[in-house]
């Protein structure tokens, strides 16, 4: 296939607020030698995007400027080393920056296959939260079947794949959400149990779980939900902090994390090396794709905006109106 060598973009034009992001002509991005040139069906839109482009969240050392995370579409070449997939392969992945835009080089280690019957859209929507979770509630806290799982912002992207993925791996998720809109989501998505965010949640948890408390928190807010996460934790639980949507300073009764033996951990996705990726893809490969490519996989709810029309995604995300995912499409998304 010959490439061409220009493509469209969403560049980060003015950091700041959405109307920032314009539509450019961009050069299509070299390949390093293990990686794979996909072309670009579909990209979705993540938190840390928004963080992105406000000039609060700066790209790391070598990787493209341009904001996006996670991409579905087509391989259309391959670096020399690359290995595990070939031209024409229909794939979703990992990005490490780049996304918007209708090429994106990606490491090979960081893609995997469009599940079964879904469309590019729906697949686009999967990688950025669908990695952070496993590697963040299954592989550093070792989540297990049965145990309950606390999630919160459960509507949300971060929220959403935490509880398929504990629904998947046999543990019981317990939504907190702001309306009952999305506590039916929520539902749909495996939940086990919703509480509304203006109810006593350690309380609620408590009563749930017959008095025994979450095994796992999976929490995005953060500021006055930690001292709420430490309330509702069953002995030996472990807090995963993926972000601190409503503040990053917390008080914390000390006494409680040692008197119920708590773990806090936190991560962020994207400084975490190649080989990191790699293997978080490999446990997704392995634990959850053969459930994703079930008939009658509930997939997460996707509202899709073309490519052009990123800033208008942004807002809608940033108005938190929005239930699942948001995606852009490209040229290229009615092809695949
Ligand atoms: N650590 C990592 O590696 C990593 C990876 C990906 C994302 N993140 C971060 O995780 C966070 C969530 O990302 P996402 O893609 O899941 O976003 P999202 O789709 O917007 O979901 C955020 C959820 O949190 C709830 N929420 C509660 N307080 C909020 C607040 N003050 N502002 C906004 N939402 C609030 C929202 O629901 P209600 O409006 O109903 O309350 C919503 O369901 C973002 O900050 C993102 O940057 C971190």
């Amino acid at each position: 296939m010959t490439l061409p060598q220009h493509m469209q973009a969403v560049a980060i034009a003015r950091p700041g607020e959405p109307d920032g992001l314009e539509i450019r002509t961009w050069p299509i991005p070299g390949i390093g030698e293990n990686e794979v040139l996909i072309r670009v069906a579909a990209a979705g839109v993540n938190g840390p995007d928004l963080a992105q482009r406000r000039g609060h969240y700066d790209p790391p050392p070598g990787a493209s400027p341009l904001a996006g995370l996670e991409v579905a579409g087509e391989i259309v070449a391959m670096g020399s080393v690359a290995t595990g997939w070939l031209p024409g392969d229909r794939v979703m992945a990992l990005t490490n920056g780049g996304g918007y835009a209708e090429y994106v080089a990606v490491p090979a280690g960081q893609v995997l296959p469009v599940p079964t019957g879904w469309s590019v859209g729906d697949a686009a929507a999967l990688p950025e939260t669908w990695f952070t979770v496993t590697q963040t509630l299954v592989m550093r806290a070792g989540l297990e079947p049965q145990m309950s799982v606390l999630i919160h912002g459960a509507s949300g992207g971060i929220g959403g794949a935490a509880i398929q993925i504990a629904s998947i791996l046999g543990a019981r998720p317990i939504a907190i959400v702001s309306s009952p809109a999305k506590a039916d989501y929520a539902k749909e998505l495996g939940a086990w149990a919703t509480i509304d965010r203006s109810e006593d949640i350690a309380a609620r948890v408590m009563e749930l779980t017959g008095e025994h408390g979450a095994d796992r928190v999976v929490d995005v807010v953060g500021g006055p939900m930690a001292e709420i996460n430490i309330a509702a934790s069953a002995i030996g639980g472990h807090i995963v902090q993926i972000s601190t949507l409503d503040g990053s300073s917390a008080k914390l009764s000390l006494r409680t994390i040692m008197a119920k033996q708590l773990t806090l951990s936190g991560s962020t996705l994207r400084p975490q090396s190649a080989e990191t990726k790699r293997a978080i893809a490999g446990r997704i490969r392995q634990d959850l794709l053969p459930a994703l490519s079930q008939p009658g996989f509930r997939k997460p709810r996707v509202t899709v905006f073309p490519l052009a029309a990123a800033a208008e995604a942004h807002r809608a995300m940033e108005a938190r109106s929005h239930i699942g995912k948001l995606v852009l499409v490209t040229q290229f998304g009615a092809t695949l």
